[in-house]
């Protein structure tokens, strides 16, 4: 979904107010239209484009983003823009592979500590050491994971792709990581078998299907979409189970008059706000990594043309050509 199909470009900011004004109190509006203001400016001096996560809050994805999207769509757009520079509203293995896929671009991450408890719970040191304990069998890495992981892979794939990708290697065994609950929920639907890492989502793995039970009990008739990223446990008591887009997707086409959708909370509001009509229930749970990313701080990245993500270029290589084979193929 590019932003434009929801906000003309050039819109004035009293305009962009009442596109987020049910999440952002008219006393805070002020503080947030001076960073908005010196934001719009500088994307243009500078030729720059914000490239915004689904889970980014209401006042940066509806009123500085110039596209938003899932983790896929992300990094297909990095590949087509004509910015010079791309400020990646997300978290630090989003700006790497949008790096990895434009190395002749500045990219920028707006909080240097913006991390992932998934891309963090493995290194190239263990993906090497899988290869030894499985000699052959190819390594799927989830995009949630370091350029270093990326580089020791066959082939990436996200949420909205996993289970086309670990298919289209024609093997009957995969090493999949390093979400276990990812793996565990493409096994269910595939005849492949799928080794699996520990790695968790530390939003999705706190959901449970008690949780998803009381939801259903409290609000009778809703509509439960719940991220992959969640245990196997709770994707079997939803309705429908999708990356961001996925869902996105889904509420647009099936436009559920009582939704839950479990995952981060700032999708909630992001989705509400292009569906006013629907009711949308939230149990959700806050990424603190997401959540580092500020419309200051984006005003001052791209004022000081900081903080610039940059990946050593052996491995950058390595790691492109996975990111590269998966975009080949979806
Ligand atoms: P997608 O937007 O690709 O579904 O990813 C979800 C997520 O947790 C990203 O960090
Ligand atoms: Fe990582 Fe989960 Fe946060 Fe996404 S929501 S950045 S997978 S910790």
């Amino acid at each position: 979904m590019s932003l434009e199909d929801v906000i003309p470009t050039a819109m004035p900011l009293a305009a962009l107010y009442r596109r987020v004004r049910d999440y952002v109190p008219a006393v805070e509006w002020p503080v947030h239209a001076g960073d908005i203001e010196a934001i719009l400016r500088l994307k243009a001096e500078r030729n720059a484009v914000v490239l915004a996560h689904n889970y980014q809050t209401p006042e940066i994805f509806h009123t500085v983003a110039d596209i938003v999207g899932d983790s896929l769509a992300l990094a297909r757009e990095a590949v087509s823009t004509a910015a010079d520079v791309i400020l990646l509203a997300g978290v630090h293995f989003m700006a790497e592979t949008a790096k990895l896929l434009n190395p002749d671009k500045v990219v920028l991450i707006a909080d240097t500590r913006a991390g992932c408890s998934l891309a963090e719970s493995i290194t190239g040191a263990d993906v090497r050491l899988l290869r030894e304990r499985y000699p052959g069998v190819p390594v799927v890495t989830y995009v949630n994971s370091s350029a270093e992981v990326k580089a020791e892979s066959d082939i990436c794939c996200t949420s909205a792709n996993a289970q086309k990708v670990v298919e289209s290697l024609g093997v009957p065994k995969v090493i999949m990581l390093p979400d276990e609950y990812l793996a565990q929920n493409v096994a269910k639907r595939t005849a492949v078998e799928i080794i699996a890492w520990k790695g968790h989502c530390e939003v999705h793995e706190r959901f449970t299907p008690n949780d998803i039970a009381e939801l259903r009990n409290s609000y009778p008739g809703v509509t439960v979409l719940a991220h992959p990223e969640c245990p196997p446990a709770v994707v079997a008591v939803a309705d429908f189970t999708g990356s961001t887009a996925g869902m996105i997707d889904y509420v647009g086409k099936n436009k559920p008059a009582r939704v839950a959708l479990i995952t981060e909370c700032s999708m909630s509001d992001n989705v509400a706000i292009a569906h006013p009509e629907l009711e949308f229930v939230r149990p959700c749970n806050l990424c603190p990594h997401m959540k580092r990313t500020t419309l200051p701080k984006i005003r001052r990245a791209l004022e000081t043309m900081t903080h610039e993500v940059t990946v050593p270029a052996p491995l950058a290589a390595r790691a492109r050509a996975a990111v590269e084979r998966m975009l080949a193929l979806t």
